[in-house]
């Protein structure tokens, strides 16, 4: 009897934990103590142009102020656009964007995060994170090349031009080189999604204080389908969409979702009016794979 009172005080302090974000303004804090809006609004594959600035300032008239990029999106300046015309001030906004994998190394990191402000239309960014590793089967020197570019991003960090710097898509091997350095990443996003997990990352990162976050976290729209996840969804009467967005949350990893559709836009926000159950958090990590982008740090070829 001890044992099973005492596991269900855990459950209901686990509970509360997971209860703690009640909005898109609620945060998590980075290990500099900078806080991130819970819950990113993506722009991967938004077109650039009207589609992009429409649908930025839509979402940020739904209540989102974490907005995330990157270079090779190519849609930094209609981003940007949609920013301005939102008519909340830069300083309510947290702004996210990548160094792509052609501008790695000290000097074109530098030119680079410039070129990105430029477009935006800003004099700094909230987030500043590597798009990718120097992948191993590229690059013999591939640790050196990514110590490189960090070195840039500590030093845009330290002239305050960033407000926290990290990676994307990193794996333990990677970030280990850069655990050594004078200021360790403070992010890391990768690809996360039911079936997805990348637990041993995840766990490195908690580990390590960095601030995991979830790129694709309904997988591209492929777990829309999942029999599993319908079920769960029916049972709280969400939407697949909105259990996954809330199932990553309540691993603690900041979900970026992505969608040009108003009414998903405004869908995917509206998971603060209910808790998954343990059991369905069980459910859902046991899901297994059943189709990620296959896109391997170590061996992608762009
Ligand atoms: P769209 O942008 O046309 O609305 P992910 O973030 O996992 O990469 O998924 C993005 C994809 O999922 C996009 O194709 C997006 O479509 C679609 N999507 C985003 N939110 C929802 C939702 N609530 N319901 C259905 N599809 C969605």
């Amino acid at each position: 009897t001890i044992l099973k009172e005492r596991k269900y005080v855990i459950i209901n302090f686990l509970i509360i934990i997971q209860d703690t974000m009640k909005s898109l303004t609620d945060t998590f804090q980075l290990r500099n103590k900078v806080e991130i809006p819970c819950i990113g609004y993506g722009t991967w594959k938004t077109p650039d142009g009207e589609t992009a600035s429409v649908s930025v300032k839509t979402a940020i008239e739904l209540g989102y102020r974490h907005i995330d990029t990157a270079a090779a999106y190519g849609n930094e300046t209609s981003v940007g656009e949609g920013i301005r015309e939102s008519g909340i001030s830069r300083e309510q906004l947290f702004v996210t964007s990548k160094v792509w994998n052609t501008e790695r190394g000290y000097e074109k990191t530098l030119h680079a995060f410039e070129k990105t402000c430029q477009d935006l239309g800003t004099d700094y960014l909230d987030l500043y994170l590597i798009h990718w590793p120097a992948s191993v089967n590229q690059f013999e020197n591939w640790e050196e090349i990514n110590i490189s570019t960090w070195k840039a991003m500590m030093e845009l960090y330290k002239e305050g031009r960033i407000r926290a710097i990290g990676v994307s898509n990193f794996m333990p091997h990677h970030l280990k080189a850069l655990m050594e350095t004078e200021i360790i990443p403070m992010v890391d996003q990768i690809e996360f999604h039911p079936g997805w997990m990348q637990n041993e990352t995840v766990k490195y990162c908690k580990e390590n204080m960095i601030q995991v976050e979830a790129w694709s976290p309904l997988g591209n729209g492929r777990v829309l389908n999942h029999p599993n996840l319908q079920q769960i969804a029916q049972k709280y009467g969400e939407t697949v969409a909105q259990i996954c967005i809330r199932w990553c949350l309540q691993h603690q990893v900041l979900p970026l979702s992505k969608s040009v559709t108003p009414s998903r836009i405004k869908e995917n926000s509206e998971v603060f009016d209910f808790s998954l159950l343990p059991e369905d958090m069980e459910q859902i990590d046991k899901i297994e794979n059943f189709g990620n982008s296959g896109s391997h740090p170590d061996k992608i070829n762009f």
